[in-house]
């Protein structure tokens, strides 16, 4: 089976369910690589979110979620059930849509084991995260109608980080929006950012937009900026890892700054997302936990050193933008405006 059950045959997917197994595509080694590993638990499936080999807030939950499927099938005793749901919802800590969909996995298999008894989790759990997966492909979906109809006539895109079908189910979130404006309007282009330090904009965007024949302009961090104040871009679509309940927004790091230069030129700044990456518990983006990663993501890349020995490191992998730069959040449940507090809760 490709992509959700159910789902046709899609030309890009991050991760294959065949009703035992969890197989990824090991996003660590892309473009160079197309390499497909095998998971079968909690702890492989935890080590493969850890170090980005599946990432992207969606497809996160979805991986997490067949992890402790796969471990409840192993173990369906409560005690281990509890230890895997915790070993995954601690394998990286911005993106809700992990403890989210583990918690939710949790929850059906400890309800099995509470009704019928340990025999019956596996098949419970495993219906959960396969209902998950169907539902962020659903999701996916809507997302992208609902953010092409807002960005009808805009162009020129400029997009952070991978947000495509290898961030989540379908075609994903922010790339989503942006494959069906240009499904709808051969003229679009997407300047699309590097993203340092890990380049999932360079490896893994530009990558899924050469296979879509998407018109993809590659440029560093740094640069996005200066394009956006001297017009060369309509519209900055970004993806999400967490909106808090005021309407701030936490995403891969950089966005914060596409967010300020967009609004110093006076476009619009539009974040699509599906509800799963909704945290309501959350009231504002200071109290979303901001991952660091290790220092030799800065230090070096693919194997060769950038930086003086010793040099100190800050590798913060995400940042929060403040709701008042947002121009709207696409979810499959509707596009939020201002106020965001009042018209998140309402969704
Ligand atoms: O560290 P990553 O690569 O998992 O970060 C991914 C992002 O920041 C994406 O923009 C976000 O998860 C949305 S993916 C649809």
């Amino acid at each position: 089976m490709l992509d959700a059950p159910g789902a046709p045959d899609r030309k890009i997917a991050a991760l294959r369910w065949d009703g035992e197994r969890l197989t990824l595509l090991d996003q660590t080694l892309l473009p160079s690589e197309e390499r497909w590993i095998t998971l079968t638990g909690a702890q492989d499936t935890a080590d493969a979110i850890a170090r980005l080999a599946v990432r992207g807030a969606p497809n996160i939950g979805i991986a997490a979620a067949y992890g402790l499927a796969m471990a409840v099938s192993v173990d369906p005793s409560p005690a281990a059930v509890r230890e895997a749901a915790a070993t995954l919802s601690g394998a990286r800590p911005t993106a809700v849509n992990l403890a989210y969909a583990v918690d939710r996995v949790l929850d059906a298999a400890m309800g099995a084991i509470g009704e019928l008894g340990e025999r019956a989790a596996p098949a419970a759990a495993r219906a959960e995260a396969e209902a998950l997966h169907s539902e962020e492909y659903l999701a996916a979906a809507e997302i992208a109608r609902l953010g092409a109809d807002l960005l009808r006539g805009r162009r020129r895109i400029l997009t952070h980080c991978n947000t495509g079908a290898l961030a989540a189910p379908g075609a994903g979130s922010a790339l989503g929006v942006i494959a069906e404006l240009a499904a709808r309007n051969p003229a679009v282009t997407v300047l699309a950012c590097e993203t340092r330090p890990l380049l999932q904009g360079a490896r893994l965007t530009a990558w899924e937009l050469q296979r879509l024949g998407i018109p993809c302009e590659l440029v560093v961090d740094g640069a996005a900026a200066g394009l956006i104040r001297t017009g060369a871009v309509d519209a900055v679509v970004v993806g999400c890892d967490r909106i808090a309940a005021n309407g701030d927004v936490a995403n891969k790091v950089g966005t914060y700054a596409h967010a300020l230069a967009a609004a110093a030129a006076g476009i619009p700044f539009v974040v699509a997302g599906p509800t799963s990456t909704l945290d309501l518990a959350t009231p504002d983006g200071d109290g979303i936990p901001v991952e660091e990663r290790h220092a030799d993501e800065v230090l070096g890349f693919g194997g060769a050193s950038i930086a003086p020995d010793g040099v100190a490191v800050r590798n913060p992998a995400f940042d929060v933008t403040p709701a008042e730069l947002i121009t709207a959040i696409v979810t499959e449940r509707g596009v939020v405006r201002a106020p965001f507090g009042e018209n998140l809760a309402a969704l």
